[in-house]
């Protein structure tokens, strides 16, 4: 490679390296930038670079740069949704701005999740440590278009059940505070404060133009009604609920299961998903319950598991065929240490690898594994 292209790559190398750590500085326009630049490198040769005393080949370094970029673009997108929400309940006086952005937004997650879901979906059963319901919004609007997506959604209503799912709990927001944050089961009195939410966000909506469609504010009203007439409002059953609200409420209850709550602790993503299926046919719809099996495996997509190579990994990618067999990445090898460059490992065409059990990461533990680079 030329000296001028190898001194440019070490460039963008340390520009990506310094980048990491300041998430909040980032915009996506930014690393989008970086990225197209990164795809102009040639590599014509493969020239092999001394990084912390070890040899990595040229292509190695910039394609794991190249994913952490995305890695990190996916997180801004999925950061600028929370913004985004908290923009339309504080100020609404700029809800045309935000519109404009919102509509921007899901524009941009419709593209990635069409191209590669897993690289959205494995923030949605990540443990939490701030406000709840904003990062569970993101969550289950990422969640929901999965299943839309599942379902051959055109990109029209892709983008209004997008709207609806990451608007879906607007009226808990208008609950107070310290009953949200509750640290006990709820009393009676405060159960039916809490059912009032579906109505209280479908009237905020209604002062929203950009949620103000009947899809929408039907799917925020419906978001809590069941197969089985169990639900509420209404206590409406299967036909009478609009199907994006039947989208959310597979979404809404396997995120919520996968987060500690003040009142219980959280479900691995596994146990998480073993739950809402045993919901099928009864509470929550069969039909949206297998889509969204096919398209988040069994041990879902964004879970660690234990393999039986001895190394810890990441579910990436499910295979619809094979819920117990789902493309996975090796974060730490046996030893236990973080992996500096990613490893595919898909268990489907390697059928000596099984999944031992499912175990959890916290962020911290996942900040050791972002690639060192120099
Ligand atoms: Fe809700």
């Amino acid at each position: 490679m030329e000296r001028e292209g190898y001194k440019e790559l070490l460039k963008l190398c340390t520009m990506m390296i310094k980048l990491i750590p300041q998430m909040e500085a980032v915009t996506v326009g930014v690393i989008e930038k970086i990225r197209v630049q990164m795809r102009e490198i040639p590599i014509q040769q493969t020239v092999n670079l001394p990084i912390k005393k070890q040899s990595y080949s040229l292509e190695q370094v910039l394609r794991e740069a190249n994913l952490s970029l995305y890695d990190q673009f996916c997180e801004t997108l999925y950061k600028m949704g929370f913004v985004y929400i908290e923009k339309a309940l504080l100020a609404p006086y700029l809800q045309g701005s935000v519109l404009i952005r919102v509509q921007h937004l899901l524009g941009r997650l419709v593209k990635e999740m069409n191209k590669r879901p897993w690289e959205l979906l494995k923030f949605a059963s990540l443990p939490l440590s701030e406000e709840y319901f904003l990062y569970h919004s993101v969550n289950v609007c990422i969640l929901s278009m999965n299943i839309g997506l599942g379902l051959g959604y055109s990109e029209s209503d892709l983008h209004k059940l997008g709207v609806a799912s990451l608007f879906h709990d607007l009226g808990m927001f208008q609950l107070p505070r310290v009953l949200l944050e509750s640290p006990r089961e709820f009393t009676r009195e405060e159960q039916k404060q809490l059912w009032r939410h579906p109505a209280l966000g479908v009237k905020k909506a209604e002062a929203l133009s950009f949620l103000s469609s009947d899809e929408v504010k039907q799917a925020i009203y419906q978001e809590h009604e069941r197969e089985d007439g169990s639900g509420y409002p209404e206590r409406e059953e299967g036909e009478g609920i609009h199907e994006f609200a039947k989208i959310i409420a597979i979404s809404d209850t396997f995120e919520a299961l996968c987060h500690t709550r003040p009142y219980r602790e959280a479900l691995l993503p596994h146990e998480a998903m073993v739950s809402v299926i045993k919901m099928a046919g009864k509470t929550l719809d069969r039909k949206i319950m297998k889509v969204f099996i096919n398209r988040m495996a069994l041990f879902p997509v964004g879970s660690f598991v234990f393999l039986s190579t001895g190394e810890t990994a990441q579910v990436i990618e499910a295979h619809a065929d094979s819920p117990l067999r789902p493309v996975t990445r090796v974060v730490f090898n046996r030893e236990g240490e973080p992996l500096r460059f990613r490893k595919v490992i898909d268990l489907k065409r390697r059928g000596s690898i099984k999944i031992v059990r499912p175990v959890t990461l916290r962020h911290h533990e996942l900040d050791g594994n972002l690639p060192l680079l120099i």
